[in-house]
This record gives structure tokens, C-alpha cells and sequence, in this order.
């Protein structure tokens, strides 16, 4: 049985639909079960679990041989803050399924890419941490570090602004290329994983198009035949606005640090390796955009 931590995530709620389609058996787990029965009402199997609790790990853990984790509290303050999940709950419920003896036969770490490449950055830390963890835990393991979601930092930050006339806020100047990859093409290297089995290897995903995000707003204008709009913060900027922030919203100071940081260099990454070992076509930017812009005007907002 297949246990995905992080059901309700956006993520997580594409590799709900794209394991149930298959006929695998899955547990979720979320700290609102009544929220996620709603939400995925065709899932029977839905257990109480916060991850910076280890008291609440065994229902959830009970029959299971195989674990997706795909979690993160980025914007999360106080008892969910990024330190308490991303960094003491993962290593905590690493720990947890190690302490299982031989009950668990493959876990999936969802990271995120070129953990190293930012280490100034506390989240990029604690991935690593969590990664090396993983890898020494003497767990079955598979790493997948994806890049930014199209979904989020494509169709929600920038494309729905397009497409509604507004203006697009970015923080940083946003003209260095950018690491994007698409949730479905995440879901689908983990279906092709599990049906593999541990790789005991670390899956960069990101699409190869090396376009920065100044440069996808102007293919949104330019396919919708409208002139672009664009509000920047200089990246000094987002990150003084980030140490005010701290004092205010800690999790929100993390975020723009974040931005702000990752603004002056280029984060893409050749992940070509992962694409040919699994035979996966990754889903190119133009093509996204398509897609997106069609269902728009289709009236579904969901990209
Ligand atoms: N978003 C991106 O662009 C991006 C890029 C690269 C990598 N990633 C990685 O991909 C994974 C999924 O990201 P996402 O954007 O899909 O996440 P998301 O939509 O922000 O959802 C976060 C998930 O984390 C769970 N969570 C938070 N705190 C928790 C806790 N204390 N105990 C248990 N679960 C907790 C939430 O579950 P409940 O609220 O239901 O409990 C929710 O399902 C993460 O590992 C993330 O770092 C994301």
C-alpha cells in the first residue's frame, strides 16, 4: 500500500488523480481529513498526520510499504513554520520510518532542484538536510528536486495576470533564465518510479526552454495579441522588504528572501537524464502556455 503525505497539496492532488487512474491503491494523509474526504471523494483511505508530530505517524503508517513525500510549509509561522516542518518535522519522520525495520520498502522524497546551488536560502537547507537524511537512513529511496511549478509560477503568478489585462508583479527583475516543470510531468515520473522501484538516485525535472520569466510574459502578450504589463521590485529592494518582513510574517520574509535571491542567477538545469531514463517528453513552456491560455477561454480556470 502507498501512503502520500501531502495529499491536499497541488502536487499531491495530481499524483492523487494520476495513481487512482491507474488502479493504485493509496492512503493520504493531511492534518484535515474532513477537507480532503471533499476534496477527493473517491479515496477511502485518509488519516490524521502532522508531521511535527510523531504521535500521530502510525495510523497512517499502518500496512504501508511504500511513502510519497510531498510536503512543505514555506509561508507556514509559528507551530508550522518552515524550521518545525522543512527542517525538525522531515528529519523526525525520516527517522520514524527507518525505526520500522524492513516494513518500508521505497520511499520518494519530492526535494526540489539544485538544493546546493542556494544554500544561503534556509529552505534550500533543509532539503538537503532532509535529502542526505534520506540517503543515509538506510531507507529504499528515490529523490525527485523539481523545478518550479508551471502551474504556480507560470499560470497563477503571471499568466492569469496576462490574461486578465492586469499588471504582473514581479519580485526581482526576473531576466535571468528559469527552472519551470509541470506538476503532470512530476506525477508521471512517479508513477514511473514506483512501478521501478528505489532508484537510490537524486531526479532533477526541469524543462529544457531556457526562457526567464520577463520572457514568458511576453509570450502570454504576444499569443494573446496584447502588449505586456509588468511591475518589478529590484531585488535589493525584495530583500530589505524581506528583513522588515520577518518581525511581521516570517513566512512571507522567507518567500521574498527566496525571490529575491534566486533572481540573480540562472536556475535551470539540464535534467535530461531523468526525461531519458523514464522516456518522458517534459512539457515545453510555449506548450504550457497553449494549453492554458485554451482553457482560460474555455472558462476553466484549472490549468
Ligand atoms: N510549488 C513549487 O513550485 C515547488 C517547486 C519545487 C519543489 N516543490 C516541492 O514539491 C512538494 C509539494 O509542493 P506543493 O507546492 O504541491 O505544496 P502545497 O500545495 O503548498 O501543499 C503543501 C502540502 O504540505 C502539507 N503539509 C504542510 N505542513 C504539514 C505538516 N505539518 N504535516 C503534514 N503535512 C503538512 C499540506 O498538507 P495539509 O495542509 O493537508 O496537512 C499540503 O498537502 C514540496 O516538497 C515542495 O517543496 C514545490
Amino acid at each position: 500500500m502507498v501512503l502520500l503525505i501531502g495529499a491536499s497539496g497541488l502536487l499531491g492532488t495530481e499524483i492523487v488523480r494520476n495513481l487512482t487512474s491507474k488502479g493504485v491503491e493509496l492512503k493520504l494523509s493531511t492534518r484535515n481529513p474532513q477537507k480532503l474526504a471533499k476534496e477527493q471523494p473517491g479515496v477511502d483511505r485518509i488519516h490524521y498526520l502532522d508531521i511535527t508530530r510523531p504521535d500521530t505517524y502510525s495510523t497512517s503508517f499502518s500496512g504501508v510499504d511504500t511513502v510519497i513525500i510531498s510536503i512543505h510549509s514555506l509561508f507556514g509561522i509559528g507551530e508550522n513554520s518552515s524550521p518545525k516542518v522543512d527542517g525538525k518535522g522531515l528529519i523526525q519522520l525520516i527517522n520514524y520510518m527507518a525505526s520500522l525495520g524492513n516494513q518500508i520498502k521505497h520511499v520518494v522524497l519530492i526535494s526540489i532542484l539544485n538544493p546546493e546551488k542556494f544554500l544561503e536560502i534556509e529552505f534550500f537547507r533543509y532539503k538537503l538536510e532532509a535529502e542526505r537524511k534520506l540517503i543515509s537512513s538506510g531507507l529504499p529511496f528515490s529523490i525527485v528536486q523539481p523545478a518550479a511549478f508551471m502551474e504556480l509560477h507560470i499560470a497563477e503568478l503571471m499568466g492569469k495576470d496576462v490574461l486578465n489585462n492586469r499588471k504582473v508583479k514581479l519580485m526581482g527583475n526576473g531576466n535571468l533564465p528559469c527552472g519551470f516543470v509541470s506538476i503532470k510531468d512530476v506525477a508521471q515520473l512517479i508513477e514511473q518510479i514506483l512501478n521501478h522501484g528505489p532508484t537510490y538516485s537524486r531526479m532533477p525535472m526541469c524543462s529544457p526552454d531556457k526562457l526567464s520569466r520577463r520572457e514568458v510574459i511576453e509570450k502570454y502578450a504576444e499569443k494573446l495579441g496584447v502588449k505586456s504589463n509588468v511591475f518589478a521590485l529590484k531585488p535589493g529592494t525584495v530583500l530589505k522588504l524581506s528583513s522588515i518582513m520577518r518581525f511581521f510574517h516570517p513566512g512571507l520574509a522567507r518567500m521574498m528572501q527566496m525571490a529575491g535571491t534566486m533572481d540573480s542567477a540562472d536556475t535551470t538545469e539540464d535534467a535530461a537524464s531523468t526525461y531519458n531514463r523514464f522516456q518522458l517528453e517534459p512539457t515545453r513552456i510555449d506548450e504550457f502556455i497553449d494549453s492554458h491560455i485554451l482553457n482560460y477561454r474555455r472558462g476553466n480556470f484549472r490549468v
